[in-house]
This record gives C-alpha cells, structure tokens and sequence, in this order.
C-alpha cells in the first residue's frame, strides 16, 4: 500500500489577520481538518514583511493550541515588494544548465543583488516536444525577509517546510475545485493588497499584486469622521451603525470600491488585447476585503463578467460536529490562500 501522504499545516500570515488550515488527502480530493482565523496587531506585518515577530508567533502558537494542531510542518507564502515573480522566455536548457544559466544571469530579470534572494524557478515547459524556446517562470524573495518568518516560527517550535507565493497558492487550491473553467481572473482583496491572477488555459498568464485593500475603508473612515482605527473599523463590518455618517461612510465605501474595480478592469483589458479568442468566463473573488456586501454585483455590472465568492471548501468533506458550517461559509473567502498552502505535501 502507498504511503499516505502527509500535507503541511497552511499559515497564510496576512497584514492583518493570520489564518490557519489543515487538510488532509483523501481518495478523490480532500477533508478539511481544521481551520481558523486570529487577528494580528495593527502594524505587526507590513508591506510583506514581519514587523513584530514575538507578537505575530504568538498569535500563531495561540491559534495551533486553539485548533489542537499537532502537524508542526507548515507551509507560508509570502508577497509584496521583497519577492519578484516574472516569466522569462529562454532557449531549452536541461535542469541544471537551467539553474546555472539563472544563477548567473539573474541580475538582468531582477532588481535585487542576487546574493541578496533566494531564487526558485519552474520550466513550464510551453515549448512543445520540439520547441526551441521554453517559458520559466521565476521567483526571486529577499533573504532576509523570508528568514524573519522562518525564525519567528521556529521560535514557536513550528518546522517552516514551504514558503510559497501568495498568488501561486490561491491557483493551487482554485485548480483543485474545477475540471472545466479554463479562462479565469482570481482576485483576492485582502486588508492592504489586491492580488489578481488571470489565468488561462491552465496557466497564469498574468500576476499582479496592487496596493489597495480594506483597510483603505478603516483608514479612510477613522479620519473622515475622526475616529479610532479600532471604532472605524467596527463601522466598515457593520458591527456599529453609522446612524448619521451613513451618506459619509456610504461615499467611502463607493469610491473605494470604484477604484479597486478600475484596477480590475485595467488587467482584464489587458488579457483582453493579449486573448482576444479566450474570453474570460468567470471572475473568483477571495480575500475579507471580498465579502463587502453588493461587491460582486458592483464588479459584475462593471465587467460584465460572472462574480462568485471563492468557497475552496466547497466538495471537501467536513466533520460538521468539530468544525461549524456557517462558520466555514463566513471564513471562507479569506481561507484561500491557507487552503492552497494546505494542499502542499510535508515531504519533498
Ligand atoms: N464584510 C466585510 N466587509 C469589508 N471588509 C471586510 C469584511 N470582512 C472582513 N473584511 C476585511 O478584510 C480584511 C481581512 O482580510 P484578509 O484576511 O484576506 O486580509 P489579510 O490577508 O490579512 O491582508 P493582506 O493579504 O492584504 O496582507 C480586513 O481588513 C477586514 O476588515
Ligand atoms: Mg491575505
């Protein structure tokens, strides 16, 4: 009999919330284990990077003791200005030519010192069986950036096994939930970042992370009616009324949400003048930032495109009596990346 596969615990380290998945492999797909979500002190992960690793890895241990998580092998991702992706078209090359010819050429695809990066690469192998030119798909991450994560995390006795991209790891998982949609743009819209991933055919054939998000709404709110981040924020969820700054509160969320939407239209047009024979079927929205209520209608009614909200634990198996149903629909959205992650093996 095969060794069951061991998958690594997902911790998707957001800038505002740190979120936690376990899966584990089944015959057709996979059960969801276990899952959960603990916010982050404002500040403690900016722009990609670990600010405050004591505080985040505590929240981290928190949520393993919580979850009863005893797989300390864990999967992260990470994004932002410190890792660069980028396509690169080259001649055929055998694996190791591969690796010697990135190694010292990489300086020309990236704006780092490459002592600087740990560089990773995959032949996508576009080129046919007798293609001369192949396209490589490239990830260069500052060093110091990602050992920050790793060292938080082995402070907390987690064992760091993979460290992803976020964008790769939202594909992962929506690949895992679709035989027969070929051409679409995922968007996660997270508290400070916009990742939009189109992909077509199979492949990612456009990649790029903006940075708008919902905290923009607290921001934007907390100053407009001079509140505390923590007040504002309770009025962007709905959670305190905002009985007579509603038509304030109202122009906010408009206009952010018209701006985040002109993004989207700005990479759609642009697949569109690259495939224009491949139109786009569907448009996956994740992230917190996606459950602002009348988004998808806002975004469908803009771009003529199907919305849906992505649900990546839709045909997995679930003990309902551990882990709440509603609690899964609520979650979901923002799980995306955690989820990707947690498809990942612990061996490689
Ligand atoms: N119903 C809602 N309406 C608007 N915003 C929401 C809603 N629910 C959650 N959010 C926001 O979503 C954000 C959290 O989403 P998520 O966990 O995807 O972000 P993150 O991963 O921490 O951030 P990032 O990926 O940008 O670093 C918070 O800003 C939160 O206020
Ligand atoms: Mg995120």
């Amino acid at each position: 009999m095969a060794k069951k596969e061991n998958l690594v615990t997902g911790v998707d380290i957001g800038s505002s919330a740190v979120k936690v998945c376990q899966l584990k492999k089944t015959g057709k797909g996979y059960s969801l284990i276990a899952l959960g979500s603990a916010a982050l002190p404002p500040g403690s992960v900016e722009d990609g990077i670990l600010q405050e690793p004591d505080e985040v890895g505590e929240v981290i241990a928190a949520l393993f003791k919580n979850l009863k998580i005893k797989n300390t092998k864990v999967g992260i991702s990470i994004s932002g200005y410190s890792v660069i992706v980028k396509k690169l078209n080259l001649e055929v090359m055998e694996e190791d030519e591969l690796f010697e010819h990135i190694t010292r050429e990489a300086e020309q695809y990236i704006p780092f010192d490459v002592d600087e990066v740990y560089l990773d690469f995959q032949d996508l192998q576009t080129g046919g069986e007798d293609g001369e030119r192949t396209d490589v798909m490239l990830v260069a991450a500052k060093k110091e950036v990602i050992d920050d994560y790793l060292i938080m995390l082995e402070e907390q006795k987690l064992q760091p096994v993979l460290v992803d991209v976020d964008g790769f790891a939202l594909e992962n998982i929506w690949e895992t939930t679709t035989e027969s949609i070929t051409n679409v743009a995922l968007v996660d819209i997270g508290a400070s970042k916009m990742n939009i991933n189109i992909i077509s055919d199979g492949a990612s054939v456009l990649a790029r992370d903006i940075v708008v998000g919902s905290d923009q709404l607290t921001e934007q709110i907390a100053n407009t009616l001079g509140l505390e981040y923590e007040e504002a924020e309770k009025i962007k969820l709905g959670r305190v009324p905002a009985d007579e700054n509603r038509e304030e509160v109202e122009d906010i969320f408009n206009q952010t949400c018209t701006q985040w939407v002109l993004e989207i239209k700005k990479a759609i047009d642009l697949y569109k003048a690259n495939h224009p024979d491949m139109p786009l079927e569907r448009l996956i929205l994740s992230g917190g930032g996606s459950k602002i209520k009348g988004l998808k209608s806002f975004i469908h009614r803009e771009t003529g495109i199907e919305v849906v909200s992505f649900n990546p634990f839709l045909q997995m198996a679930v003990n309902t009596k551990k882990i709440d149903p509603d609690y899964i629909d609520a979650i979901a959205p923002e799980m995306a990346i955690a989820a990707g992650l947690a498809i990942r093996p612990a061996a490689f």
